[in-house]
């Protein structure tokens, strides 16, 4: 994956997706979140929404899947990657600071968020109030 030029960010992270580590520590991060069908699926940092599909289909299409980016470039890119599934809401936003009330989510995932965050103390204390009691975040760091 070296490159000689700096690649377009959205490109960079597709292609990265595609590759066979970017699909491996997905699908591994995908099981660990254990979604079931219904529920209230979070995605910050959603970038692009290259995962987004993804958790729509997990939840089986009847549950809710919201991804926030706190970049208008990628906020708009993954709303248009998104725009036939009506399960999906992409918003910007910052993860230190989720326009959401307390206890509404079941899952959560960041994919190379944490290392780009302020404050990842205070982040994850946000996901934490988000989250519904037993709910689950699974964090990737593979950069
Ligand atoms: C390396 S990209 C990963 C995108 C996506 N998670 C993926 O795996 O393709 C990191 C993303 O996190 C977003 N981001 C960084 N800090 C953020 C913050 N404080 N709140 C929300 N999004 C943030 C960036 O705008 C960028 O889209």
């Amino acid at each position: 994956m070296f490159e000689t030029a700096k690649p377009d960010q959205i490109s960079y992270l597709d292609r990265l997706a595609a590759s066979d580590l970017g699909r491996s520590y997905k699908q591994r991060m995908l099981d660990e979140l254990e979604i079931c069908a219904g529920q209230t699926v979070l995605d910050l940092g959603c970038g692009p929404g290259t995962d987004l599909g993804t958790l729509v289909e997990a939840t089986t299409a009847t549950g809710s899947v919201l991804g926030f980016d706190r970049d208008q470039a990628m906020v708009d890119a993954a709303r248009a990657r998104t725009a036939g599934q009506p399960v999906v809401d992409v918003r910007l936003g910052d993860v230190h600071d989720l326009a959401l009330p307390d206890q509404s989510a079941d899952r959560a995932r960041t994919d190379r968020v944490l290392q780009h965050v302020a404050d990842p103390g205070l982040a994850l204390a946000e996901i934490r109030r988000v989250l519904r009691p037993g709910g689950r975040l699974v964090m990737g760091e593979p950069d």
